[in-house]
């Protein structure tokens, strides 16, 4: 495996922001990627892995680390029982590939996680979801490489600390395990009502009744092009914030003065309530601040226009931050990883 020195991270990262990484490589096996972290660890050099770069954002003084590119590949079915499928598939495979596969083989689970960019193996890193779906529904467990202990390992949903956004992978466990693989489990059942608003939107506008895990994808492919920026074109990583977490007496007492603010029970005296809702109501939407567009079809997603550095994001990221918590006192928070 080649080693290099001194690589620009925003030619990996979709926000196209950063420093460089001290070192970086490319894993394209398990074991390769289990010598290079325990390489690492002895030189007491950080690791990070690194998926499709959608979703994470690199500092100007850059990493002084190892950054290792994930290619690690394989789809396979490992069980395949009358009402399900079980597949593994390796944690450098595209996601939206995958979904596409398990989509053609009629299979419902991750249908409305389509065109969601980044790769497999990232995806439980910030527990992925959209459109009422998030992989650690359907995630069964992974196999890892433990840095910490040197073992490769099987880590079942339930050890992985999974919340919204989250995971102990990016939590209290972050910079501990690389994903090899991941294990889901998807149903041969055609998908039922209730659906996310959107994607019901879209059926009844297109006279869909017939639900299936294609006619899901296709929804939300559609809903994605009109409201998320192509990271290709406009470098961005999805949403840039997460929803906001609050008490529900901070939501009834809110409500006094926007009786409009739209929320989620979360059913344990919380509330989940759209970053994108408070950004637009701090008039921040379609705002360029600091070389970063607040984008005007949604406003949870910056777009890097003309910011040169990870300082413009960072002065932008407080300008907001700074408006909601004045106007809301809600502390928002970022989403993407950092390095
Ligand atoms: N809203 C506004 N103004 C905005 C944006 C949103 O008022 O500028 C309101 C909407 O009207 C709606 C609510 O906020 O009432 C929720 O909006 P939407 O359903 O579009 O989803 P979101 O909360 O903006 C989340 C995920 C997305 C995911 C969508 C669909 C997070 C941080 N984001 O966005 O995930 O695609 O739901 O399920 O949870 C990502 O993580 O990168 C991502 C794109």
């Amino acid at each position: 495996m080649d080693v290099h020195t001194n690589i620009p991270l925003k030619n990996y990262l979709t926000m196209k922001l950063g420093g460089s990484a001290r070192f970086m490589t490319t894993a394209t096996t398990a074991d390769e990627l289990a010598e290079i972290c325990r390489n690492a660890r002895k030189q007491n050099l950080p690791f990070f892995i690194l998926g499709g770069g959608s979703n994470v954002v690199a500092r100007d003084e850059g990493y002084g680390g190892i950054v290792v590119r994930n290619r690690i590949l394989g789809f396979e079915v490992v069980q395949d029982t009358a009402a399900s499928v079980t597949i593994k598939v390796g944690a450098g495979e595209n996601w939206d590939e995958t979904v596409a596969k398990a989509v053609d083989m009629g299979l419902s689970g991750i249908e409305a996680m389509s065109a969601i960019p980044g790769t497999v193996g990232a995806a439980p890193v910030q527990n992925v979801g959209a459109y009422g779906q998030e992989i650690a529904d359907t995630l069964v467990s992974l196999e890892a490489y433990d840095s910490l202990e040197d073992r490769f390992v099987t880590l079942e949903n339930s050890d992985c600390g999974f919340a919204y956004r989250h995971s102990m992978f990016r939590g209290d466990q972050a910079g501990r395990y690389g994903i090899l693989s991941v294990t889901l489990t998807l149903y041969k059942a055609a998908p039922t009502p209730p659906f996310y608003e959107a994607v019901q939107k879209y059926f009844d506008e297109h006279n869909i009744t017939l639900y299936t895990p294609l006619a899901i994808r296709e929804a939300v492919i559609a809903i994605r092009a009109d409201k998320l920026p192509d990271p290709k074109l406009l470098p961005n990583t999805g949403s840039f914030f997460k929803n906001a977490i609050i008490e529900q007496w901070q939501l009834d007492d809110l409500k006094k003065t926007w009786p409009d603010i739209p929320s989620y029970d979360l059913g344990d005296k919380r509330a989940k309530v759209p970053t994108g809702w408070l950004i637009e109501k701090a008039g921040l939407k379609g705002q360029l601040l600091h070389g970063m567009r607040v984008h005007d079809k949604n406003a949870l997603v910056l777009i890097n226009e003309s910011a040169t550095s990870y300082a413009d994001l960072a002065a932008a990221r407080a300008e907001i931050i700074g408006k909601v918590r004045d106007m809301f006192r809600i502390q928002i928070e970022q989403e993407p990883l950092e390095i």
